[in-house]
Order: structure tokens, then C-alpha cells, then sequence
């Protein structure tokens, strides 16, 4: 009897043993490790100002997404001024050095320009403003971003259309239209839906899916989901991710793991930074990469983060709460995500 406790309690370190984490460097680059796009969330002060930030976005990853450089504020400010500096430089960065853009995003609830907030008019003149803004900015970067984030969170977690300012104005077909409007301003490019909790909600998935497989039976094209899987440790769990990515694997569209950041701080407020907490993120983060690589070959558009360094998390500011959600400490080093992110892409 005692011997049969032994060997179950010998297995048992075994196990955790094999779901360990190593300790590691970051000497080898996460993307040469990949057979897919490794992408990290940029700001464009940082890449100009941080060493530091701007070497491991030049080594470490081979896409990259603006955070928010790319959206309706930062474009176009006023009616009809686009200003495209600023993302025409962060452009010429990653092409520069080979690395793929991923625009984010052409229509959102937030970071609208508060003229764009107050427009008066009817809804012709509401689908003409859209218009304009979707196909000015998917022309102007024609031939270097080669894939869209159309539509950002228009669901709801319970299903629901998103109460925005398109819904409002528009109706609920402003999805299909913007879809077509990007269509026919650049034919070639790859179109996404992307949102949160698609894999913790599964009325929210439905919907989803629901409501972009009508669109494309009428022939709207729509290439991709993006899952943004802002997440923490036990929530959603693995099972729910694995559900949520077979759904869209099944309903035959690319998938993004768009928005990546692990939260530790399900509480609020103030927490203690332990080793658990990190081993645990660390673990979570090689699960993601393991079914990341379940995808078919084809589907799989590639996995980004969202943000280099805790320093940088939107997290902490936008929910108030001390978090650390990213693959580099606070001193730019790799953390045990990192080293998740690592194993989960040689496994
Ligand atoms: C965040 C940015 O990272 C922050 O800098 C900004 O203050 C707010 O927006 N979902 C999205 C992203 O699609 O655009 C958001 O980015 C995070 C949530």
C-alpha cells in the first residue's frame, strides 16, 4: 500500500516536473523559433526613445501591430485632415526590418476624434463619412499593411450588437459595409473581426460566427478572427480557448491571437508580485502557444502581444489595478512568460 503511495507521489513530481517552466534568456528570437508571425503591440515614442524597447521589438518579433497609431483619432483629427505621419514612420520601421503590419483598427467605440463622436447627419451622410475614413486609410497604406482589423468589438459579451455611434447612425448593416468599403478600397488585403472575450463568452462566439457567416453568404469577404485574449490564469480556461479557436477553425477563417497580456491582479488594487504568480503566467502562456499550433498550417495568422514590457501594459492605467501582464519585467528582462512563450513554440 505504502509503496503504491510512493510511486503515485513520485509521478506526481514527475508531472509538475514536465509542466515546469525553465528559467531562460531571450539570445534566440521568439519568431526564428516559429513557423508563424510572432507580433507585439507598438507605440511609436517608445521605438524612438527606448533602447531597450526598441531592440527586443527588432529582435524578437517579426509582426507588428500599431496600439494605437493606426486608429481614427490618430488619423484623421479633423474632418477630413488625415495625418499620416507618425504611422508612415512606424511603416518605414517595420519594413525596415522585415517585419509584417497588422492595421489596427478602421472602426471602433473608442479612440474616435470628438468630431467624428459628434457628426450630424443622416445616415447617407454617416456611411459617406465611414466610407471615406475606411478607404483613405486602407488606400494610403496600399501594398505595405496587407491585413485589417475592419471592425473592432462590436458584440457584446451576452451576444448583442455594441451600442457605438455606427450602430446609432447606421443600423446594424455598418459590419457588412465597412467590410466591403475596405474590400474595394484594396482588393488584396486580408480582412479581420476582431473583439475580447470571444473565448470566455460563448454567446458572444456564437454571435460572432453567426453573424459573419451571413455576411459572407451574401459574399461580404471576411478573412479572420481576431481572439484579443486579454486573459488571466484560470479565466477562460484552456478548454474554453480550445473551444472557442476549434468553432473558428471549423467556420474556415485565419485566426489571430491578437491582443496577448496574462493578468496576474484578478482582485484589483494592489498585489504581490510572486514566484507562483509568474510560473503560472509562464505556464498559461506556453498552454496559448500549444493551441496556437493546433490551427491548421493555413489558418494560422499568427500570435501578438500586446505590449513589450509590464512598464508598457495599458492594463494597469486603464483598469486601475497594479498588474504584470507581459512577457518583460519592468527592467526589460524576459519573465517566465517569455520563457512560455519560448518552450510553447519548441514543443
Ligand atoms: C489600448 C491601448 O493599448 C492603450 O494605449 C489605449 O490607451 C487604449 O487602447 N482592445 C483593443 C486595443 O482593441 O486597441 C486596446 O488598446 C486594448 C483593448
Amino acid at each position: 500500500m505504502k509503496i503504491h503511495y510512493l510511486i503515485i507521489i513520485a509521478l506526481f513530481f514527475v508531472a509538475c516536473k514536465a509542466d515546469e517552466i525553465e528559467i531562460c534568456t531571450d539570445e534566440v528570437a521568439l519568431h526564428s523559433l516559429a513557423d508563424f508571425p510572432i507580433g507585439v503591440a507598438v507605440s511609436p515614442s517608445e521605438l524612438q526613445y527606448n533602447a531597450a524597447y526598441q531592440e527586443i521589438v527588432t529582435t524578437q518579433f517579426n509582426s507588428i501591430t500599431p496600439g494605437n497609431a493606426f486608429k481614427p483619432d490618430a488619423l484623421q483629427p479633423s474632418e477630413g485632415v488625415f495625418d499620416f505621419e507618425v504611422a508612415d514612420s512606424l511603416v518605414a520601421f517595420a519594413m525596415r526590418n522585415n517585419q509584417r503590419i497588422h492595421g489596427h483598427t478602421l472602426l471602433w467605440h473608442n479612440q474616435l476624434p470628438n468630431w467624428m463622436n459628434r457628426f450630424s447627419g443622416d445616415r447617407t451622410a454617416w456611411i459617406k463619412m465611414m466610407k471615406t475614413h475606411i478607404q483613405t486609410v486602407v488606400r494610403h497604406f496600399e501594398g505595405r499593411v496587407k491585413s485589417w482589423d475592419v471592425v473592432n468589438e462590436a458584440f457584446e459579451d451576452n451576444g448583442d450588437f455594441r451600442e457605438n455611434i455606427w450602430l446609432e447612425h447606421i443600423g446594424k448593416d455598418y459590419l457588412e459595409l465597412a467590410f466591403e468599403f475596405a474590400q474595394k478600397a484594396d482588393s488584396t488585403v486580408l480582412l479581420f473581426y476582431n473583439d475580447y472575450n470571444i473565448a470566455l463568452k460563448n454567446r458572444k462566439c456564437r454571435a460572432i460566427l453567426e453573424h459573419f457567416e451571413g455576411l459572407k453568404s451574401k459574399g461580404i469577404q471576411v478573412d479572420g478572427i481576431g481572439l484579443q485574449l486579454h486573459i488571466f490564469n484560470r479565466i477562460p480556461t484552456n478548454n474554453e480557448i480550445e473551444n472557442a479557436v476549434n468553432a473558428i477553425v471549423e467556420a474556415e477563417y485565419l485566426i489571430h491571437f491578437s491582443e496577448i497580456d496574462i493578468s496576474m491582479n484578478w482582485t484589483g488594487g494592489s498585489m504581490n508580485l510572486t514566484t507562483n504568480r509568474l510560473e503560472r503566467q509562464g505556464r498559461k502562456m506556453k498552454v496559448l502557444t500549444n493551441i496556437f499550433q493546433t490551427i491548421p498550417k493555413k489558418q494560422q495568422f499568427g500570435m501578438t502581444v500586446w505590449g513589450v514590457s509590464d512598464l508598457d501594459s495599458w492594463i494597469p492605467s486603464f483598469f486601475e489595478r497594479e498588474d504584470y501582464p507581459l512577457l518583460y519585467d519592468t527592467n526589460y528582462e524576459p519573465k517566465l512568460m517569455y520563457c512560455g512563450f519560448l518552450e510553447g513554440l519548441i514543443d
